[in-house]
This record gives C-alpha cells, sequence and structure tokens, in this order.
C-alpha cells in the first residue's frame, strides 16, 4: 500500500481548506484494496486550531507564514517528525507532496501601494514558500517520490490594471518554479506550475466587479488540483493552466 503525507500551506480558506477537505474525504480506504493510498493530510495557517508543535492528520495547525519565529517552530517541528517517521521501515518510500496555497491579493494603482504593504505581500506570497522548501529541502530530496505544487495565477502570464503587486508576485513565483524544478531534478522532485484563472473563494471578496457565478467552483478546483498528487511516477507536469468557461475575467 503506498503511503502519502500532503502538505498544505494556507489551509484556513479558499483553496487550501477546500484541499485539505477533498483530502479528508478521499482518506476512506478499503481495506481490501491493497493499491490504495493511505493518506496524512497535514494543514497551515494562522487560524488553524491545532498546535504548530503536535501534529495531527486531517487538521489545520497554527502557523503565520510571515514571522520568524513561527518558522522556526515549523522548522523544530518538521525535524521531530522527520526523526520519527524515518523509524518506520520504508520511509523512503512515502510520497511526499506538499502545495502552497497560502497568499493575499493586493489591488490598487500603483502609485496607491506603500512599502509596507508591499513586502508583507510579497513575505507571504514569494518569501514564505522559500522560507519552508529550505527546512523541507532534505527530506523532500530523500524520498523516492516528492512533489511541490505552486498555486500560481493567470497574473503570472499576463499584467492587469491595479495589480503590479499580485501580477509581481505572481510572475516570482512562478520564476521560482521553473528555477527549483531545474534545482531539484537531480532528486527527481516533481515541480508543478499551477496558473489558476479565477476560482470562487475569499480572495475576491473584495471585488463585487467580478461575479464568482463566472468563476470556477471551490469544490472543482479543488478536486482537479488534489489530482495532482496522484500522477504516475514516471510523469512529470511542470505547468497546468486552468480557466473558467469565460476565460481570463
Ligand atoms: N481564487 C482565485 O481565483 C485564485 C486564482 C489564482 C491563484 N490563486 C492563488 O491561490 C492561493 C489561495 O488563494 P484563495 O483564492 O484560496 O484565497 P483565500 O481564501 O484568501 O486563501 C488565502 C489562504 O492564505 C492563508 N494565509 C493568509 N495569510 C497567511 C499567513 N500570514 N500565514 C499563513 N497562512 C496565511 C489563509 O488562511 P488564514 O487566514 O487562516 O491564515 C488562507 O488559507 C493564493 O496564493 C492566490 O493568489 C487564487
Amino acid at each position: 500500500m503506498k503511503h502519502r503525507k500532503i502538505f498544505i500551506f494556507g489551509a484556513g480558506s479558499g483553496l487550501g481548506e477546500g484541499l485539505l477537505l477533498e483530502f479528508q474525504q478521499r482518506n476512506h480506504i478499503d481495506p481490501k484494496d491493497s493499491s490504495v493510498a493511505v493518506v496524512d493530510v497535514y494543514g497551515f495557517s494562522r487560524s488553524g486550531k491545532g498546535s504548530i508543535s503536535n501534529w495531527q492528520s486531517g487538521t489545520n495547525h497554527r502557523f503565520d507564514l510571515t514571522l520568524e519565529d513561527e518558522i522556526e517552530s515549523f522548522r523544530k517541528s518538521w525535524e521531530t517528525q522527520c526523526s520519527e517517521w524515518k523509524q518506520n521501515p520504508g520511509w523512503e518510500h512515502t510520497q511526499i507532496i506538499v502545495y502552497f496555497a497560502q497568499g493575499d491579493g493586493l489591488f490598487s494603482p500603483l502609485e496607491e501601494l506603500n512599502l509596507l504593504e508591499i513586502q508583507k505581500h510579497f513575505s507571504l506570497n514569494l518569501f514564505s514558500s522559500m522560507r519552508v522548501l529550505q527546512i523541507m529541502s532534505d527530506g523532500l530530496k530523500q524520498m523516492s517520490s516528492s512533489s511541490v505544487v505552486f498555486l500560481s495565477s493567470t497574473a503570472a502570464k499576463f499584467g492587469f490594471p491595479n495589480s503590479t503587486a499580485y501580477c509581481a508576485s505572481k510572475h516570482a513565483v512562478s520564476g521560482l518554479a521553473k528555477s527549483l524544478r531545474e534545482e531539484w531534478k537531480l532528486w527527481g522532485v516533481k515541480v508543478i506550475n499551477a496558473y489558476l484563472g479565477a476560482i470562487a473563494t475569499p480572495i475576491w471578496d473584495d471585488r463585487p466587479e467580478f461575479s464568482k457565478s463566472d468563476m470556477v467552483t471551490l469544490e472543482d478546483a479543488s478536486r482537479f488540483l488534489a489530482e495532482l498528487s496522484d500522477l504516475p511516477d514516471s510523469v512529470y507536469l511542470d505547468e497546468v493552466y486552468i480557466t473558467p468557461k469565460k476565460g481570463v475575467l
């Protein structure tokens, strides 16, 4: 039986929460089917209920990805958990999948953005993934199968008005994914850049000019993104681009 450990950063709402629920629902194991994967799924975000120092599968754990002391707590927990997991024979055959679903929107004309909000935006949307990957790097490289999925955006392909910061951070995430893929090729780590069109999540709540009825539903997007965890071994999917029926809104 395959064992999978799924890590979802930004599991408090929207796509991250949708993924957490999707994996929880999928985790009904038929004891007669030896091919079914056992999935442990761990969420992380500010509103998590679980403690960052005591991980429970199926739980969202409290972790502000922009705070250095909380990143340090995550490092300690990751190291402790890894040394426990490594006691299990065949640990290196566990499949690890990391989803980066944390992020916020910053939508204003360039002249109205102040430095602090630009820094906060980049800290969450770009730097936090880099910090977490530095911590998880050894573990991900040791496994016979690891994947990293970035929730990128149409805003990493095109520019939009009042979106300089958002488009810049999303283009940067796309650059991070492309480089990481080359850097970790030697260890066979799959790095998937998922360019997402509009999906009906709370990130759109302050933008009434866009109708959620024109968007991909959260359930459909979560189901689709969860499928990326189950690629055949020899398939390396670099990029995927999805939009709602209307295309780019
Ligand atoms: N929805 C779309 O149309 C769309 C399209 C393309 C790309 N995306 C990208 O998908 C990602 C998820 O967005 P979403 O649409 O699901 O929006 P969302 O519902 O606003 O989700 C944002 C997530 O980030 C977490 N988060 C925010 N600040 C955090 C912090 N400091 N530390 C840890 N976690 C934090 C939130 O949880 P807490 O509040 O609990 O911290 C929440 O889980 C974003 O990167 C977004 O750019 C979305």
